[in-house]
């Protein structure tokens, strides 16, 4: 846990995910609409955000993931996650997201996910960051587009999410310092 920094944005505080989070995650997590758009499941069973967060915990140690409590700046309380699963040996990372419902459409997802890419490439050293989405969620693309990402193509029914095989759309970014489309430039330090 100790590896991860926190990270502060304009309104928020990225920070390390704590079991004692357990219980806000299966709250906001159980939300039919935040398990619809991703691979949770419905409804949230109990035990599962502990393992979660556990699981993460281990990641960080072995240097194959990076995950953040995505918080408010004032007062603190738990309104999101963001991850990257690390593939070292490519230097990429694949990045997950959820902002809870009550939140949505007031530009947290970008700004905590802009912060977790700038954090991938310019602490962790990956050479890209990419992500998928259901191909129906036109919302969480929109967050990838806004974060520097490219839109690199569908994968058709490459998902089956409760008995349906769905189309997800594919997005990476390139550490790149060009500042052409799809490579993100490093903000200075
Ligand atoms: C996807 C999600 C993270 C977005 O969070 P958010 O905090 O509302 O995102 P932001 O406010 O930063 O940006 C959302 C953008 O999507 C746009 N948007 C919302 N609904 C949309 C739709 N149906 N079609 C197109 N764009 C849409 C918003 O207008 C906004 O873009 P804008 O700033 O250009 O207006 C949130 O809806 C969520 O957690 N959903 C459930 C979990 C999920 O799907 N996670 C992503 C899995 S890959």
């Amino acid at each position: 846990m100790e590896k991860q920094p926190i990270l502060a944005t304009g309104r928020l505080l990225l920070r390390p995910f704590d079991l004692a989070d357990a219980r806000a995650v299966q709250r906001l997590c159980g939300d039919y609409a935040v398990a619809a758009t991703t691979l949770l499941p419905h409804p949230y069973p109990d035990g599962l955000a502990e393992a979660w967060i556990a699981s993460f915990h281990e990641g960080v140690e072995r240097g194959d993931a990076a995950a953040f409590a995505v918080t408010l700046a004032g007062e603190g309380s738990l309104i999101g996650g963001v991850r990257l699963r690390i593939d070292p040996a490519h230097a990429r990372g694949e990045l997950g997201f959820w902002v809870a419902k009550h939140c949505w459409g007031r530009g947290y997802a970008t700004e905590a996910v802009r912060a977790v890419i700038e954090y991938g490439f310019s602490v962790l050293g990956l050479h890209r960051v990419h992500a998928m989405h259901f191909s129906r969620n036109p919302a969480s693309g929109r967050v990838m587009e806004k974060c520097g990402m490219i839109r690199e193509g569908r994968f058709r029914e490459h998902i089956r999410k409760w008995g349906v095989y769905e189309d997800v759309d594919l997005w990476g970014v390139l550490r790149e310092p060009a500042g052409r489309p799809g490579t993100y430039v490093l903000s200075p330090l």
